[in-house]
């Protein structure tokens, strides 16, 4: 179809108002600069509402400026650096369409010219105002028998264009927006990506967030197969607000719900949701993954994941990441902070004058530097804590059933029974296989030596606690700290536990991991892998997943195909790909006893049969193409 698009200038192409950025640039060094930017920034929006009359807002803008002719480069190297992220993403559309493009803007010829220029856009296909000079080069107006001078000129501009075919106007305001109220244009997109303006979005026939929504509506040529708006994700629990300001700066469609929702209501919010994000609360059964029409991935803003049927959500396609780093330094810190707090007895003596008691004494009262500590399970916070509590003074020694590799000066024990010999404190930082319930019992309590303090901040069902109970009641252990327990609520509120009222016993509700900080790194890093999975098919780190690493797809276009591992499946994928005669770039496959994920990158070029032929794959639980 014979197509004319018709684009503004100022914060449609670019992300700015150039009239603003000429202000920051001419009124530098002055006082009152902040305010006159202020004041021209009103008056842009005025006539750009239409409020005010547009003559008389670029009137008032161009006497408050104070420009001259020699601010204009440097004008035009900003602007260079502020086009809009998706129309610089799309630089090819521009190039094989640049027929029919124009641009109709109430800026200035003097620098949307040199800026479009590079877009392939000849001058002669730039509609708009001009500057005038006096002799010393100051601008001190503008051409006024312009149609674009006026008000609402751009009916006029585009009448006397007397474009034919279908005319489409994309800007992002109401004075874009006439074009097509005067009946000249036919279709009026309200671009939104800078500046979201009300009344001119209100009347749009289609709101387009960013140049890939316009061209995948028109099926034009584009530089993402699936524009990032149309991908829905919906964060339930109050996850930290950054991880909504990094997705949705990604361009996604972010949907926030500050609680949880129950099984009813999730089934019914699921639909049409690619991403889901959830803290510990939310339950995605199976129920809910088969009302999932859509979903693609689910993004654990937490450490644990045993609230997701993670199998099913596996055999649907659907993978899911979690933070399993982000808290590592919040439980080091408590265990450093909780070996010291024992070492001196400093909660008995803290209780005492609470309730009255001044009992200043060094007994039981010791210092950590040069202390042996045993550290059990040297994952991430054992090895973490072994260097802290090295760089404190301590002599680290460490036990874990895997062969891990001693940082520092760590000396590793060849048996549980060796660590708990030689430690003044025990930590316990093992995971939560079933096989180390009562890890801890009464013998290895006696197996530890007199006075010694233990700390628990790994799984409550790791410590037998009427054995530890036992060897603090009879002096055997000087101190213990615990953060968890084999049975703990699921809610705040009443909680009991036969070590209440023990001396020398720190006990915590399961926030060895609970600070601001790991939050705040959950917020940056679940996003990222949701990121890096949409946007180019990574899954290191899925936790139910086949884990592929991608190199930086490059000019190519890459097929994404999940499925059930079944004996001859990649044949046939293979065979589809070859009958298709596609120039493969890369292939990358990675699988696990259920399913199967394999990535091949072709040339731009192919025949879009093959998409088709890849999804009708029998066993496919999932397909996408990613350019
Ligand atoms: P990790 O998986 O990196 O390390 C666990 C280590 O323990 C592994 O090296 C493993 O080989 C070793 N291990 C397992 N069983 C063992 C045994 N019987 N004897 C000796 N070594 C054994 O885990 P990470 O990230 O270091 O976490 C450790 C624990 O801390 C986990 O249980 C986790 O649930 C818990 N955690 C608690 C938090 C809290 O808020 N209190 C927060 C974060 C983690």
């Amino acid at each position: 179809m014979d197509r004319k698009y018709v684009f503004d200038f100022d914060s449609t192409l670019t992300r700015v108002e150039a009239l603003d950025v000429l202000a920051e640039i001419t009124l530098k060094g002055r006082p009152d600069r902040e305010e006159i930017i202020r004041e021209i920034q009103h008056i842009t929006n005025l006539g750009i509402d239409g409020d005010i009359s547009f003559t008389e807002s670029l009137e008032r803008r161009i006497r408050m400026l104070q420009a001259n002719r020699d601010h204009l480069p440097q004008l035009i190297e900003q602007l260079r650096k502020k086009i809009s992220k998706s129309i610089a993403a799309n630089k090819e559309f521009f190039e094989t369409h640049a027929s029919q493009i124009y641009v109709i803007s109430a800026g200035f010829r003097e620098f949307i010219v040199p800026i479009v220029a590079e877009y392939n856009i000849p001058e002669e296909r730039v509609y708009a105002n001009t500057f005038e000079f006096d002799g010393a080069g100051n601008i001190v107006g503008f051409d006024e028998t312009n149609d674009l001078a006026q008000h609402n000129g751009k009916i006029e501009c585009l009448k006397n264009l007397d474009l034919q075919g279908e005319v489409q106007v994309i800007g992002d305001g109401y004075s874009d927006y006439v074009m097509r109220e005067a009946g000249i244009a036919h279709k009026f997109f309200a671009y939104t990506e800078n500046v979201h303006r009300e009344k001119a979005a209100r009347h749009a026939d289609h709101i387009t967030p960013n140049l890939d929504e316009f061209l995948f509506v028109n099926d034009l040529p584009r530089n993402l197969s699936y524009p990032k708006n149309r991908i829905k994700i919906l964060l339930l629990e109050n996850v930290h607000p950054v991880a909504f300001d990094n997705l949705s700066e990604d361009g996604f469609s972010v949907e926030l719900v500050s609680h949880s929702l129950p099984e009813a209501e999730l089934i019914k919010k699921i639909k049409g949701v690619h991403v889901l994000g959830i803290r510990s609360k939310t339950r995605v059964s199976r129920n809910v993954l088969d009302a999932a029409d859509k979903l693609m991935v689910v993004g654990a803003f937490c450490i644990g994941t045993t609230q997701i049927e993670l199998e099913y959500a596996k055999n649907k396609g659907a993978v899911v990441f979690n933070a399993p780093y982000s808290n590592t330094r919040s439980v080091v810190e408590l265990a450093i902070g909780e070996i010291i707090m024992l070492m001196r007895s400093i909660f008995p003596r803290s209780m005492e004058i609470h309730s009255g008691t001044w009992n200043k004494t060094a007994a039981n009262s010791r210092e950590i530097r040069g202390k042996n500590l045993g550290i059990v399970g040297y994952g991430n916070i054992g090895k973490q804590l072994s260097v802290l509590a090295e760089a404190m003074g301590m002599r680290v020694y460490y036990y874990d059933i895997e062969d891990k590799l001693a940082l520092g000066n760590a000396v590793r024990c060849d048996t549980l029974e060796d660590l708990l010999n030689v430690s003044d404190v025990v930590s316990l930082h093992v995971d939560d296989n079933p096989h180390n319930r009562n890890l801890i019992g009464s013998r290895e309590i006696r197996q530890m030596r007199q006075g010694a303090c233990l700390i628990n901040l790994s799984r409550g069902f790791v410590v037998d606690i009427p054995a530890l109970e036992e060897g603090l009641r009879s002096g055997w252990l000087s101190g213990a700290a615990l953060d968890v327990y084999p049975e703990e609520p699921r809610s705040n509120g009443p909680f009991e536990t036969p070590l209440r009222g023990l001396d020398n016993l720190i006990l915590t509700p399961h926030i060895g991991g609970s600070t601001e900080e790991a939050q705040r790194d959950i917020a940056d890093f679940v996003p990222n892998k949701i990121m890096e999975y949409i946007n180019a098919g990574s899954t290191v780190d899925a936790v139910n997943f086949p884990n592929i690493r991608l190199p930086k797809q490059q000019e190519s276009h890459r097929f994404l195909h999940i499925h059930k591992n079944v004996p001859g499946i990649m044949a046939h994928i293979n065979e589809i790909l070859a009958s298709y005669d596609l120039n493969i770039t890369g292939q990358y496959l990675s699988t696990d006893p259920d399913v199967g994920y394999v990535i091949t990158d072709v040339d731009r070029e192919y025949n879009k049969g093959v998409i088709r032929a890849l999804k009708g794959v029998e066993h496919t639980l999932r397909f996408r193409v990613l350019y």
